[in-house]
């Protein structure tokens, strides 16, 4: 436990990590009580100086630095997905720990979920973020955290064997290092992105490969270095609507650019969502489903001019072929809580399209929806394909996934 006698921490500042720690109590972000104990002491305040106490203390996250186009690059995460990752990772007193992308403040929160006599190492490939992270620790009282800059795609060697390590920037594969890393009954949890989306995965080693326990849908600023990973957009109608592809999906047919213009196709699938049900589970259902999987992004503009009208329009699930487009969208019910899903399609194939959308949308509906979510294992990348279990498979670079749904 950190000493914070000599940290510049408040009655008042405790007053408001109280309110946003009993806040994730509530939402069940936090479930964990050791968990709530840690984020009602550490003082998050510390590790982000520049804005105002008050603000430190809402569940947002804290931007700290862009590339120089603009870009996210660090961050201090938003405490309901610390929270939830925190959870997700079950840190135990004595725990050794790598955290992958610092800032200090998660550190600080592992910190406390180790100690007495655990572990904590926090890497960085960010100089300025390193500093920053060493700097909030030490305000903060939490000298025994080791802080160093490295590339995560080779974890830190020097601290190895880690119990968990916890990745806070977004993944596109399991890194080997991890894996050499990872103590026998260790645990990995990653933000993994697969066709565009990025989920929060528990992983567990089991018989030499990984099993998923948890998933949580989450957003993080993307890996730099080695690790990597690269999505390809395609404009259609200027850069009004785009069409997003994951680095896995090079070889994927993509539609004419004028495809909006083309012969237009509507299906409705009768599945009513309420308006505050998150569509994430039926978007992975989708991609791991659909052939010629993508994501449809339209400028406000586009939805305004009615040009597309996705569902939602920062990222609808859509298909591609090499003449034609469908993307899932959403009309009013006639209870106003709740939307029908359906698909508006696009090209010379659009009713197929179209319906196919629709298909899935309702198999997802009557076989999934509510269920226990999907599973995924991964495998090392030489694996011959006929010894990998039967479902959606994904090649990356070092790995492949396999991406299972459970009735
Ligand atoms: C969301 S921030 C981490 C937040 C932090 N865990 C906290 O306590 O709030 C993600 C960090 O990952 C770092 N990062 C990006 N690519 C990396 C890599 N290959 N290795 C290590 N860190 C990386 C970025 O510099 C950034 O500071």
């Amino acid at each position: 436990m950190a000493d914070h006698s000599g940290t510049s921490d408040s009655p008042y500042a405790g007053l408001l990590r109280a309110a946003l720690t009993d806040l994730l109590l509530t939402r069940g972000a936090i479930q964990d009580q050791r968990v709530a104990d840690a984020f009602r002491t550490v003082p998050r305040h510390l590790f982000v100086p520049q804005v105002p106490v008050e603000l430190a203390y809402t569940d947002d996250v804290v931007l700290m630095k862009r590339d120089q186009s603009g870009v996210a690059i660090s961050s201090v995460s938003q405490p309901t997905v610390v929270a939830v990752m925190l959870e997700q990772a079950d840190i135990q007193p004595g725990h050794r720990v790598l955290e992958i992308g610092s800032g200090g403040y998660n550190a600080a929160l592992l910190s406390e979920l180790v100690s007495p006599a655990g572990a904590v190492t926090t890497i960085d490939i960010d100089e300025d973020v390193t500093a920053r992270a060493w700097r909030g620790l030490d305000a903060a009282g939490y000298p025994n955290v080791r802080v160093q800059r490295a590339d995560g795609e080779f974890g830190w060697p020097g601290g190895a064997p880690y119990d968990r390590i916890i990745v806070t920037v977004t993944a596109w594969d399991i890194a080997p290092a991890w894996l050499e890393q990872l103590a026998p009954g260790g645990r990995i949890v990653v933000p993994l992105r697969m066709r565009s989306q990025t989920r929060s995965t528990a992983f567990d080693l089991c018989d030499g490969f990984l099993e998923s326990r948890s998933m949580a849908v989450c957003g993080f600023v993307a890996m730099q270095g080695a690790g990597a990973g690269y999505e390809r957009s395609v404009p259609l109608r200027g850069e009004l609507v785009s069409l997003t592809f994951d680095e896995d999906q090079g070889d994927q047919p993509v539609p004419p650019a004028r495809v909006l213009e083309q012969k237009i196709a509507t299906a409705w699938s009768g599945v009513l969502m309420n308006r505050e049900e998150p569509l994430c589970d039926l978007d992975l259902w989708l991609a791991s489903t659909l052939p010629g999987f993508c994501l449809l992004v339209a400028e406000p503009r586009a939805v305004k001019k009615k040009l597309v009208s996705p569902a939602p329009r920062w990222g609808a699930s859509a298909i591609a072929s090499d003449t034609s487009l469908g993307y899932l969208t959403a009309r009013a019910a006639a209870d106003p809580d709740f939307v029908e899903l359906g698909a508006i399609a696009h090209g010379p194939d659009a009713p197929r399209l179209a319906r196919s959308l629709v298909d899935q949308v309702c198999k997802w509906d009557q076989k999934h929806r509510g269920g226990s979510g999907p599973q995924l294992r991964i495998y090392p990348a030489d694996l011959p394909k006929a010894e990998l279990p039967v479902g959606f498979q994904l090649r990356k670079r070092h790995h492949q996934l396999v991406l299972s749904w459970p009735e």
